[in-house]
C-alpha cells in the first residue's frame, strides 16, 4: 500500500493501470491547482516545512520538508484494504461491503460525497487571508498545513466522483471549484461554512469546533458499505487529527495569555494588556460551538434513517456499540422546546440517528473545555468557560425558531436580543481582537495575545523557521 509518487498524482490506487480514469484526473488537476492559486492563501511564501502523506499504515505515514505551497503533491490514499470486511449494521448487516455502488444508493451516496467534498475547500477560502496576520511562523505553518490538507480532503471526494459516478460525478466534481466560501451566486452547501473567518481566535474556533464536526461525519462514512469511501475516510481521519490538534492547543494558548496576564497584573482588565478577555473567549465558543451543532442537521431525520439501513452511512463506532445494530425496536431520547420549556422526547432511535452523533460530538467538544478550565485552575483562577445548551442560537433543527439562553431557559425573543451582546461576539469584540492580529514572522517570536507552544513540530523548536517568506 505505499504511494506512488512517479505518478502526477500521487497515487495508491493504481491509478497508471486506469488510464481513462488517470486522464479524467489529470484534467481536473490543472483546475484545481488554478483554484488554489485563486482562492487558496493570500500570503506569498517561499516554502512552508509540511508533512506529505508518504504511506497509509499505522506507524511513520508522514514525511517533513520544506515544500512551496503550490509544489505540495496533493493526491489520493486510501487506507488498506480489509478483504474480509462486513456491513455492520442496518439490513445488509453481515453481508461482504461493497466495492461497487448497488445502482438503487447511487443518487444518496454521491450526495453524501458532494456535500462532505464542498466542505473541503470551503474552510481553505474560509481561511485564506490568515497568513497575514500570523501570531507566530508556527502557527502559519499550521495553518498552512490546515490548507494543503483540506485541499487534499477535496482530492480524496473528488476522485469517488470521478471514479465510481460517470458523467454525473465529474460534473459534480468540477461544481466542487465553481462554488465558494460567501458567494452571493454560488455559496458553498452548508452555513458554516459561508461564515467568514477573519481572526486567529476564530481559526482556533473553527479547527475546535467546526473541524471536529467534520471528524464526526467522516466516522459516520468510514462505517459506509461502500468500501472506498469508508477507506478513503479512515486515512482523512488519520490527517484530520493534527487539525483538532490545532484548535485545542490553539484555544489552550489564548487562555494560558489571558491567565498569565490577569496573574501578572493582578487584573481582569486584559485588555489594557494587549489580551483576550475571557468573556470575549466565551462569546467566541458560544457563537462556533452553536454554528457548528447545526451541522448535523434536524434531529430527527427520515434520510438518515434511509442511508443507516441501506448501510451508507452508520453511527460513531458503529462496530462498538452494544445493541443490534439495526435499530428497527430501539428508542432514544432527542431534547425539544414544548409549552415553553425544554423537554425530553423518547422517539425512535433510527429516526434520531443525527442527535445521536451530535451528543457524541457534544461529549468530545466538553473535554476541551475541560482542559481551558484547567489551565484557568493552575494559574489560580476561579473564572470558568463552559459549552452553552444545545439550544442555544440555534437555525437548524427543533430549537430553530426558540430564543434559548446559554444555561438552556426559553426566553422571549425580546429579552434574547437585550441579552444577545452579552453571549455572542458583538462588532467591538470582533474588532478588537482584529485590532490585535498584527503579523510576527520572526522566528521564535510570538504575538501578546497567546501563549508560545509546548513543542514545535515533528521535534523541532518553536523558533525553527517553519515557513520562509
Ligand atoms: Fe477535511
Ligand atoms: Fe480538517
Amino acid at each position: 500500500m505505499s504511494i506512488d509518487y512517479s505518478e502526477r498524482i500521487p497515487n495508491n490506487v493504481n491509478l497508471a493501470e486506469d488510464r481513462r480514469l488517470r486522464r479524467a484526473l489529470e484534467s481536473w488537476q490543472p483546475r484545481f491547482l488554478q483554484w488554489w492559486s485563486e482562492m487558496g492563501p493570500t500570503l506569498p511564501t517561499q516554502d512552508v516545512y509540511l508533512r506529505t502523506a508518504v504511506a497509509v499504515g499505522r506507524e511513520g505515514w508522514a514525511h517533513f520538508d520544506h515544500v512551496a505551497l503550490p509544489d505540495y503533491r496533493w493526491g489520493i490514499f486510501l487506507s488498506e484494504r480489509n478483504t474480509d470486511r462486513r456491513i455492520a449494521y442496518g439490513e445488509h448487516k453481515g453481508q461482504p461491503v461493497w466495492q461497487q455502488i448497488p445502482g438503487e444508493y447511487r443518487a444518496e451516496l454521491q450526495r453524501l460525497i458532494v456535500i462532505q467534498g464542498d466542505t473541503e475547500p470551503a474552510s481553505v477560502e474560509q481561511q485564506r487571508r490568515l497568513g497575514l496576520t500570523a501570531p507566530s511562523l508556527y502557527d502559519l505553518r499550521n495553518l498552512f498545513q490546515v490548507n494543503v490538507e483540506e485541499g487534499r480532503h477535496l482530492w480524496a471526494m473528488v476522485y469517488l466522483l470521478h471514479a465510481y459516478f460517470g458523467r454525473t460525478g465529474r460534473d459534480e466534481a468540477e461544481a466542487l471549484l465553481l462554488r465558494n466560501s460567501g458567494s452571493e451566486d454560488s455559496p458553498r452547501i452548508l452555513g458554516a461554512f459561508n461564515e467568514e473567518t477573519p481572526d486567529w481566535l476564530s481559526f482556533y474556533m473553527f479547527t475546535y469546533f467546526t473541524d471536529r464536526d467534520g471528524k464526526y461525519q467522516l466516522g459516520t462514512l468510514k462505517e459506509s458499505a461502500f468500501d472506498p469511501l469508508s477507506r478513503t475516510c479512515e486515512f482523512m481521519l488519520k490527517e484530520e487529527a493534527h487539525h483538532m490538534f490545532v484548535g485545542t492547543t490553539g484555544v489552550d494558548r489564548v487562555v494560558e495569555r489571558t491567565a498569565q496576564l490577569t496573574r501578572e497584573h493582578d487584573s481582569d482588565d486584559v485588555r489594557k494588556l494587549g489580551g483576550i478577555p475571557l468573556d470575549v473567549i466565551q462569546k467566541y465558543i458560544n457563537f462556533h460551538y452553536s454554528v457548528s451543532l447545526d451541522l448535523f442537521g434536524s434531529e430527527t431525520s427520515t434520510n438518515v434513517a434511509n442511508y443507516f439501513t441501506a448501510g451508507l452511512k452508520g453511527r460513531w463506532q458503529e462496530e462498538r456499540r452494544k445493541d443490534d445494530h439495526v435499530l428497527t425496536e430501539a428508542f432514544a431520547v432527542v431534547p425539544r422546546v414544548e409549552g415553553g420549556q425544554v423537554v425530553e422526547a423518547r422517539l425512535p432511535a433510527l429516526t434520531a440517528l443525527n442527535a445521536d452523533l451530535r451528543g457524541e460530538y457534544i461529549a468530545d467538544c466538553g473535554t476541551g473545555v475541560n482542559r481551558w478550565n484547567r489551565i484557568l485552575t493552575d494559574h489560580g483562577l476561579d473564572a470558568t468557560l463552559y459549552l452553552p445548551h444545545v439550544g442555544f442560537n440555534r437555525q437548524v433543527g427543533a430549537f430553530a425558531g426558540h430564543h434559548l439562553t446559554p444555561d438552556g431557559r426559553v426566553i422571549e425573543e425580546r429579552d434574547w436580543r437585550a441579552s444577545r451582546d452579552r453571549w455572542l461576539p458583538t462588532a467591538e469584540d470582533k474588532a478588537y481582537v482584529r485590532a490585535l492580529m498584527r503579523p510576527v514572522y520572526e522566528p521564535g517570536k510570538i504575538a501578546a495575545w497567546v501563549a508560545p507552544p509546548r513543542n514545535g513540530i515533528n521535534g523541532r523548536p518553536f523558533d525553527y523557521e517553519y515557513v520562509h517568506l
